[in-house]
């Protein structure tokens, strides 16, 4: 008998398809490559100064080097609810209806294994950032897939018909706007709707809401939570990592509905201790920074935005300007259109030195795309620019 050594969940995953990317940039970066890097939504800029001094002097305090509490510690939980309120207009229960999340994609994982029983049907929107399906796949449940692609209207559609094909019937949805990849993004008539169909059907919602902050052109990303009757059938993600640069401290929470919230509580307080003490103090800091910041913030993203799509439709790649998220989503450029998302994006990081991420690695329904993170400079972005050019002429 062989060392068993994989579990049967392990190898339903497939191999992780960035990892071949990634290598290469890796060899590149060797052989003294300077990479310009578009890969993942890794933010590039600093941590709020006020936050990392907060996390400084929290850590000097010896009482802080204890166990945490994977609920999160009360004060953090009361910053999350004086963030819904002072956001959205939302009132949380800090007590009963937020848990702090080691980063929304451990929150995500774990709401998964809190809430679907295996053999669960669970509606997604494809293609989509990867826990969004894994943590699906990784409590046991099947996936019902929905094309985003085409909006939110045709994604509403398609949700009722697949909903009423589907056979046992789904008992969660799992939505995230401002969406990543596509960048689709919803006005709150569309939670409107999704409220109002989730009820009927008593489908659970989990609403992912990483790309809050990072909007533009005065377009406003609205809560999940904000809805009426939301609280009733659903809960919704949140992240420090990309409105505050603090993608590395792992710190965000899930709030809403108190018996989701219990249930995550419960397996949490089974998996993990908590957030390190000084980790959240200081994301309190950050929950209660001004508003003006998040702006300065965007600003930042929206003029990359501006100088990516601007030159890649300058030289014959369209691209649509998005209004939310710090990503582009493009089409693979007609002459390479022969090409798969992987291969092309491939070639862009050997031939330009410019590395993007393939479609396919978001879902099938991704193929023929790719997503560009705009986490590097001005300069570099118009380095990036004038390297594709070459390639395109
Ligand atoms: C939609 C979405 N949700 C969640 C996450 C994960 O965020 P965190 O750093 O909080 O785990 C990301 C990260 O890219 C994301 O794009």
């Amino acid at each position: 008998m062989p060392l068993q050594t994989e579990a049967n969940l392990i190898k339903k995953f497939p191999p992780y398809l960035f990892a071949r990317l990634n290598a290469e940039k890796l060899a590149a970066r060797h052989k003294g490559e300077d990479v310009i890097d578009f890969s993942m939504g890794n933010p590039d800029n600093p941590t709020p100064q006020p936050v990392v001094d907060k996390l400084i002097e929290v850590v000097q305090d010896k009482k802080s080097h204890r166990y945490s509490t994977s609920k999160g510690i009360p004060a953090f939980l009361r910053a999350v609810s004086r963030w819904y309120e002072r956001k959205y207009g939302v009132s949380i229960d800090p007590k009963t209806e937020a848990v702090s999340a080691i980063g929304s994609k451990e929150g995500l994982a774990h709401l998964g294994l809190a809430v679907i029983n295996r053999g669960d049907k669970v509606l997604t929107p494809t293609p989509t950032y990867p826990i969004h399906h894994y943590s699906v796949i990784i409590a046991g449940g099947t996936l019902v897939p929905i094309s985003i692609l085409d909006g939110p209207e045709a994604f509403l559609r398609n949700l009722g018909k697949a909903y009423s094909k589907a056979r046992p019937k789904p008992k969660i949805l799992i939505i995230n706007f401002p969406h990543n990849p596509t960048t689709v993004c919803v006005e709150p008539d569309f939670f409107k709707e999704i409220v109002k169909w989730a009820k009927k059907n008593q489908v659970l919602v989990v609403h992912d809401l990483a790309y809050a902050d990072i909007v533009f052109d005065g377009y406003k990303s609205p809560s999940f939570l904000a809805t009426p009757g939301a609280k009733d059938i659903g809960v919704e993600s949140f992240t420090l990592s990309k409105s505050y640069n603090m993608a590395g401290w792992r710190v965000g929470f899930i709030a809403g509905n108190p018996k989701v919230i219990a249930s995550l509580a419960k397996i949490k307080s089974y998996m993990d201790y908590g957030i390190f003490t000084p980790i959240q103090v200081a994301a309190i800091t950050a929950l209660d920074s001004p508003e003006e910041n998040l702006r300065k913030l965007a600003a930042v993203y929206q003029e990359r935005r501006d100088i990516m799509a601007d030159g890649m439709n300058k030289m014959g790649w369209p691209v649509d300007k998005p209004k939310a998220a710090m990503y582009l989503w493009a089409k693979i450029p007609q002459r390479y259109a022969k090409m798969n998302s992987l291969d092309f994006s491939m070639m862009l990081l050997k031939e330009a030195a410019v590395s993007i991420s393939p479609g396919s690695g978001f879902g099938s329904l991704g193929e023929g795309y790719v997503r560009i993170a705009l986490v590097e400079n001005k300069d570099r972005i118009r380095q990036a620019l004038r390297n594709i050019k070459k390639l395109f002429s």
